[in-house]
């Protein structure tokens, strides 16, 4: 078997991170006998870099053609990077939000997980970690907030920003959809986050979301005012399975997910159409503060290779020998140094890697 994997370092920390993802994959390949073969595309500010844009029809044409896409990070110093003099629309992150349109990417996963050796690195207290916990954020990642009209303009003399949050039943109903259908392979709960005390289009979320519910009796369906589950995830986040949310709000509880696991350094994500092609990259950013140091963890992007070898290529048990040489390099006292702890060997981002691939 042989499959065509786009590849897109990125900016910052990108390109370090994404080697020791491939280095990861490529021994997967070697030891479940599969062919990956890999085409390195050009997105964020090092398109910007090398043709002006962000995004160029020709990424797209070959991310499409891929069977799936793996990323790093895109994105600067927005105080310093000359990407941020740009109008908005031809800034890095305008390339990724084109990505994720242009192959219609709706459906973002977030698992946020506390690994036991990784106990010690999560700041919240032992009484409120228990058991640990385990849950999958289901974020819609093409609609919403993100994606509505937004200007800026000058009304009686002030400078006045407008930005629109539209859903359709539709753009809901299939997000609310995959959701319940993760849900039905986990723990079998989802509970939906809006804001319908206020907004409108939360209101419609949460009837579109019962709707669907009815076709999935077997899950327990809750609902949940955002702000109060930006609360619960600190209170008691083994509660959680499965959260279904908007763009918006997504995009916030899951660095917070994140951080509640010890490290935004080890959350995964990807980015689903209907079909199986999808995009893998880490939940994090580019940390420019840091790229070209050698210290970033490469984890997140190494655990996302792993759920592209699951939801893209069915290559589900090299995906669980990926995700159980994360669990034995943790085990075996391997940190980087955003999990560092007392007693632990502290390793840098291509030693992480190499010592992942080696347990493959
Ligand atoms: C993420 C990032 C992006 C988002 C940015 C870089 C546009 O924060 O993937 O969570 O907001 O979706
Ligand atoms: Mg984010």
């Amino acid at each position: 078997m042989s499959y065509k994997i786009a590849v897109i370092p990125g900016d910052g920390i990108g390109p370090e991170i994404v080697r020791q993802a491939q280095r990861v994959l490529d021994a997967a390949a070697a030891r479940f006998g599969f062919e990956l073969n890999y085409t390195s595309l050009l997105m964020g500010g090092a398109s910007i870099d090398a043709n002006g844009v962000p995004l160029t029809e020709e990424t797209v044409a070959i991310a499409k053609a891929s069977d799936a896409v793996l990323m790093g990070s895109i994105g600067g110093d927005a105080k310093t990077s000359p990407w941020y003099q740009l109008p908005p629309d031809r800034r890095p992150e305008a390339g990724l939000l084109g990505i994720r349109k242009a192959l219609n990417l709706f459906a973002n996963l977030r698992p946020a997980y506390l690994y036991e050796e990784l106990k010690a690195a999560c700041p919240l207290s032992d009484e409120v970690i228990g058991d640990g916990f385990d849950m999958m954020i289901v974020r819609e990642l093409t609609g919403g907030l993100y994606f509505g009209e937004r200007h800026t303009e000058t009304v009686d003399g002030l400078r006045t920003a407008t930005d629109t949050l539209v859903y359709n039943e539709n753009e809901i109903r299939r997000i609310a959809i995959k959701a319940f259908e993760i849900a039905r392979k986990r723990r079998k709960k989802v509970c939906s986050v809006d804001k319908a005390n206020v907004l409108d289009s939360s209101r419609l979320w949460r009837a579109v979301v019962e709707e669907v519910a009815k076709d999935y009796p077997d899950i327990e369906l809750s609902h949940m005012l955002v702000d109060n589950c930006a609360m619960q995830l600190v209170k008691d986040p083994a509660q959680f399975d499965v959260i279904l949310t908007k763009n918006m709000f997504g995009d916030i509880l899951s660095d917070e997910a994140s951080m509640v696991t010890g490290s935004i350094g080890m959350l995964s994500s990807a980015s689903l159409n209907e079909t199986k092609f999808g995009l893998y990259e880490p939940s994090h950013g580019s940390a420019p503060d840091i790229a070209g140091k050698g210290i970033a963890n490469p984890i997140a992007t190494i655990l996302s290779a792993a759920m592209l070898l699951h939801y893209s290529l069915d290559q589900d048990e090299a995906a669980t020998a990926i995700e159980n040489a994360v669990k034995q390099v943790l085990s075996e006292g391997y940190r980087t140094v955003d999990i560092m702890s007392e007693g632990c060997e502290r390793v840098g981002t291509e030693k992480m890697g190499e010592l992942i691939a080696a347990r493959v």
